[in-house]
């Protein structure tokens, strides 16, 4: 080789030890805010916010209103979710908005005669409708936490649905995975089909029934949709419909300002969703299984790694699906469960060589794609948020209610509608869950802060994924605190799932190597390799040497962002 090639091979090789290589694209880093969400746009609503001097709390209302209008799939008013917010002066505040079972509404509203469970109706259409918790959730978190009034937060959002948005490919795909429903309802069809066929890339997406529903919330608050016309138009449309929804669910819907879950892992403080979230009961319960295990040296989805992380997986669910539900009606043992003498118990039942079958083989967890939403929002202050909403399936219960512009939510296939039947997610659950008038069905959307020992965040993040969220966030946080990953990273590697029925592990693309497959299934594993992202997650990072507040989008779906600033 000649000398000067050598040379150049050789400085170049230098250059490589020099800077840290990535498989990954690095996060996004910002000083003094960032914001993450599953839709570009409504990022920006977010920094934009942040920019006018608003606090994180502003911006996650703007950002919740405007993926209401961008990402119609999810994003919503129709729906229900949880807020975490750290304030920057160091409460912890957790706001739970999920949706309520109606008042008229009975353990086996969704059998037959038989005591079957009939087919579709607890997630297409009315009676599938809990009563949506967003707006209030929202509007009360503005004006507890926020700083401006609600008509500039809802601004943005009301522009982007009056003026419309240029829709990009993945917008326009996700979009076509409903078309045969929207077909069947004419005033779907007027908003979300072009002349009656799906809309294509780089066409407007005007929604102007939604602006003016936007517009009516924005001038009267809260009460437009919970006691004035748009109740009124939901619970005709419903009524209309085979549902049950009364203009009294309405006005009794209430919100709740609860403690959120702590635990402790390694040396950091993780603040969570508590019921009716099963998701920090049980992502604490899943550390706390799994701290002593030194993870980083088995290697990252190792058989062993994922033998201790299964089995971890296969006692956390069975507490989650058997002894969860909403507190207004049952005893949580979160503190027993999240405590580390349970997790110490747990631990010597577990084989190191050897599979704990779950005790019988029930359900099929059958195709879920992402159609709830996660975001992460921290300010300059050190104000964090992190929300997570949902409309449960795609579109919701795909109906929208004559000229309100939005989609309701199927909410109510978290119930445990049958005992045995798997739902949407293929959980399999308890009576605990059993559906009651003016109960919340039991969530696992799960948004999360890792905190410092000075109570700062460290990471904020959340998923959506149904029963995947809980092990989506779980991995992400393993990935960067025992693996090292940096955020971007730590985001995108292959996740695994697993939920104790069925008894199968669920893989992403790439996550096991065939020799490790070969491994697993000699401990008496199953596998089933995913059609659909296992969770998309959303976070920010507090770099410690910072401050500097580094973001990740989750590329699972390519229409996320993170902007900071
Ligand atoms: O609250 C829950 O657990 C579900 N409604 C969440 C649904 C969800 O994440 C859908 N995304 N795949």
């Amino acid at each position: 080789m000649r000398r000067g090639v050598q040379i150049l091979i050789l400085f170049c090789l230098s250059c490589y030890q020099t800077l840290t290589y990535a498989a990954y694209p690095p996060p996004i880093s910002g000083h003094r805010g960032m914001v993450v969400s599953g839709h570009y746009l409504a990022s920006k609503v977010g920094i934009d916010i942040l920019k006018q001097g608003g606090n994180a709390i502003d911006a996650a209302v703007a950002v919740g209103y405007a993926l209401a209008v961008v990402y119609p799939y999810a994003g919503n008013i129709g729906g229900d979710g949880f807020m975490l917010i750290h304030l920057a002066q160091g409460n912890n505040i957790f706001i739970n908005f999920r949706g309520t079972a109606p008042l008229k509404a009975t353990k086996n509203m969704f059998l037959d005669d038989k005591g079957k469970v009939i087919p579709n109706r607890s997630f297409i259409g009315y009676q599938a409708v809990a009563v949506p918790g967003t707006v209030l959730g929202l509007n009360t978190a503005l004006q507890k936490y926020g700083t401006l009034p609600l008509a500039t937060i809802m601004a943005p959002a009301i522009k982007l649905a009056e003026q419309g948005f240029k829709l990009t490919k993945v917008d326009a795909d996700i979009l076509h995975l409903a078309t045969d429903d929207f077909k069947k309802q004419p005033n779907v069809a007027s908003i979300f089909l072009y002349k009656g066929s799906p809309y294509r890339p780089g066409q407007v997406l005007v929604q102007s029934q939604l602006a003016a529903t936007l517009k009516l919330i924005a001038a009267q608050g809260s009460k437009a949709f919970y006691q004035g016309s748009i109740a009124d138009k939901i619970v005709k449309s419903s009524q209309q419909h085979g549902g049950i929804l009364t203009k009294q669910d309405f006005i009794n819907y209430k919100i709740e300002e609860l403690s959120p879950v702590i635990c402790h892992y390694k040396s950091y403080n993780i603040i969570s969703a508590p019921p009716p979230s099963s998701g920090g009961t049980t992502l604490c319960e899943l550390l706390n299984i799994i701290e002593p295990y030194h993870l980083e040296q088995m290697g990252f989805h190792s058989a062993n790694s994922i033998h201790y992380l299964v089995e971890a997986m296969r006692y956390a669910y069975y507490d989650r699906n058997n002894k969860l539900g909403d507190p207004n009606f049952i005893n949580n043992p979160v503190k027993q469960l999240i405590s580390k003498r349970h997790a110490a118990k747990i631990r010597k039942k577990i084989d190191d060589l050897f599979i704990t079958p779950s005790y019988k083989l029930a359900g099929v967890m059958e195709h879920q794609s992402a159609n709830t939403t996660h975001y992460s929002i921290i300010d300059r202050s050190g104000n964090a948020v992190a929300v997570t909403y949902s409309l449960n399936n795609s579109f919701g219960a795909r109906v929208i209610a004559g000229n309100t512009g939005f989609f309701l939510n199927d909410e109510m296939d978290d119930f445990t509608i049958k005992l045995g039947h798997p739902n949407i997610f293929g959980l399999v659950q308890g009576d605990n869950n059993k559906i009651e008038p003016g109960k919340r069905p039991l969530s696992s959307m799960t948004p999360t802060m890792v905190m410092t020992k000075n109570n700062e965040p460290f990471l904020i993040l959340g998923s959506p994924g149904g029963a995947t969220i809980i092990t989506a966030i779980l991995q992400t946080i393993i990935n960067v605190m025992d693996y090292s990953m940096d955020l971007k990273t730590a985001v995108d590697m292959p996740r695994i799932h697993f939920q104790w029925l069925p008894d199968m592990i669920w893989c992403e693309p790439y996550s096991i190597s065939a020799d490790t497959h070969k491994r697993l299934k000699h401990m008496g594993y199953r596998m089933h390799y995913a059609e659909n992202p296992l969770g998309v997650v959303e976070a920010i990072m507090v770099d410690p040497t910072g401050p500097i507040y580094l973001g990740a989008s989750d590329d699972r779906i390519p229409l996320g962002r993170a902007i900071g600033y």
